[in-house]
C-alpha cells in the first residue's frame, strides 16, 4: 500500500468503504495470527518516571500522583494469579524509573521464568543497550517501546531527550531486534499537531521496521500535564487527526493489512474511548490480543498515564469474568501458551535456515 492510499483510507468517511477495510483487516488476521485471542496480563510495577513528556500523567514534574514500586514479591504474587487465570504472557510496564536496576529486573524476570514459565514482556521505556542485553540473557522475551509518532518535528518537543542525550528510538528498537527481542512499538492517534501525512508515515514505519507487534491508541488529554491543560487550543487546523475511536479502528486495520504477521492489541486507550464495545470493534478490524490489567487495585489507580482507564473501577475476578465472557459472546476462543508473534518466529525460523550457509 501507497503513502497515498494510506492516506485515503485514514480518511475515508464513505460507510460501505470503510466495511470493505475492516473486512479485509479481518480477512488478513484470521489467515495470518488466526482466530485465537491471546491475552497478556499486564503488571505496572513502578510509576516512577524521571521523563517530562508533555501527555503523560506520570512525568517526573507531576505532583498530583501518589508514587508506588511494588516489591519484588507483590510482581511474584500476581505473576502466579496471572499463570492461574491461564495468561501464557506477563507484561511489566513501569515509566522510566532508574529505582529498577539492572540487576535488580534481571534477577526478578529470572525469578518470574523459574517460578510460572510465562513469557516475560519488558515496557520499562528508553534504557541502555547493556542492560538490555542483561535481561534478554535473563530470560525477557519482548520489549515494548513506542515511537510515539513517527514525525520528529511533533515529537521533540513533546518528548524531550534526556539531558546530554540524543532522542532515537528507533535505534534502540533496531537494538532490540539484534538481541533477539521480539520487538513491539506503536504510536498516539490524534496528538495535537498530528496530520494525516503523519499517520501514515507511522504506518509505514511499522512496516520497516518489522515490528513483532504493534500497539496503538488515541491520545487522552490529561489535566496534570501541560499537553492536556491546553489541549483545547490547538485542534482547529484541518489536517489534524482526530483522537477518535474511528482514526484508532483505522489504523488497527491498515497496520494489520501492512504488517500481517504481528500480534496487535485492542488497546485500554481504545477500551477508554468506548468502554462497551472498544475491545470487540478491535478484535473485528485487525486486532489479536488483549492486555487484561493484573495490577491490585491502589497501584492500578495510582498507575495515571491517562485519566478515564476502565478496569481502575474493576477488582481483578470482575474484570477477567467480565473480559472473557466478552470474548466469549465474540465468538473467538482464548490463545493458550506464550503466542509469540508469527512475525518473529518467522525471522527466526529464516535466520536459522540461513545459519549453516553463513557459516559454512
Ligand atoms: N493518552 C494516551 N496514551 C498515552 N500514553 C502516554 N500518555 C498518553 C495519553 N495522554 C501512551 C504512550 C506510552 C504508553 C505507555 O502510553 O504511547 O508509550
Amino acid at each position: 500500500m501507497t503513502r497515498d492510499e494510506l492516506t485515503r483510507w485514514l480518511t475515508e468517511t464513505d460507510p460501505a468503504r470503510l466495511t470493505e477495510l475492516w473486512r479485509r483487516a479481518d480477512a488478513a488476521r484470521q489467515s495470518a495470527v488466526g482466530h485465537a485471542v491471546h491475552l497478556r496480563a499486564l503488571l505496572e510495577i513502578s510509576n516512577y518516571c524521571i521523563r517530562l513528556c508533555l501527555y503523560c500523567g506520570l512525568r517526573a514534574p507531576n505532583t498530583c500522583l501518589l508514587r508506588y514500586r511494588m516489591t519484588a514479591g507483590e510482581i511474584a504474587a500476581c505473576a502466579a494469579q496471572a499463570a492461574a487465570h491461564g495468561c501464557g504472557t506477563l507484561v511489566l510496564q513501569a515509566g522510566e524509573d532508574e529505582g529498577l536496576t539492572t540487576i535488580w529486573v534481571a534477577d526478578l524476570v529470572r525469578r518470574l521464568k523459574a517460578e510460572t514459565g510465562l513469557a516475560i514482556t519488558l515496557s520499562l521505556g528508553e534504557r541502555g543497550p547493556t542492560e538490555l542485553a542483561a535481561w534478554r540473557r535473563a530470560g525477557a522475551d519482548r520489549y515494548l517501546l513506542r515511537f510515539e509518532t513517527s514525525n520528529n518535528q511533533l515529537l521533540t518537543p513533546l518528548h524531550p531527550a534526556r539531558p546530554g542525550q540524543q532522542l532515537d528510538r528507533r535505534a534502540l528498537l533496531r537494538t532490540l531486534r539484534d538481541l533477539g527481542y521480539e520487538v513491539g512499538s506503536g504510536t498516539m492517534i490524534g496528538l495535537p499537531g498530528q496530520s494525516f501525512a503523519d499517520l501514515a508515515s507511522d504506518l509505514l514505519l511499522f512496516r520497516e521496521l518489522d515490528l513483532d507487534m504493534i500497539g496503538v491508541g488515541p491520545y487522552i488529554p490529561h489535566p496534570d500535564t501541560p499537553l492536556g491543560a491546553a489541549a483545547s487550543h490547538k485542534r482547529s487546523a484541518a489536517t489534524q487527526v482526530p483522537a477518535d475511536e474511528l482514526t484508532t479502528y483505522k489504523v488497527i486495520a491498515l497496520a494489520r493489512l501492512l504488517c500481517p504477521l504481528a500480534n496487535i492489541p485492542a488497546t485500554t486507550a481504545l477500551a477508554t474511548l468506548n468502554p462497551q464495545t472498544g475491545y470487540e470493534l478491535g478484535l473485528q478490524r485487525g486486532a489479536n490480543v488483549i492486555m487484561p490489567n493484573f495490577t491490585p487495585a491502589p497501584y492500578r489507580r495510582a498507575y495515571d498515564v491517562y485519566p478515564g482507564k476502565p478496569a481502575a473501577r474493576d477488582d481483578l475476578e470482575h474484570h477477567w469474568d467480565t473480559l472473557t465472557a466478552r470474548l466469549a459472546a465474540l465468538g473467538r476462543p482464548l490463545g493458550s501458551g506464550p503466542g509469540a508473534s508469527p512475525n518473529w518466529l518467522q525471522r527466526h525460523a529464516d535466520t536459522a535456515a540461513e545459519r549453516p550457509r553463513r557459516w559454512a
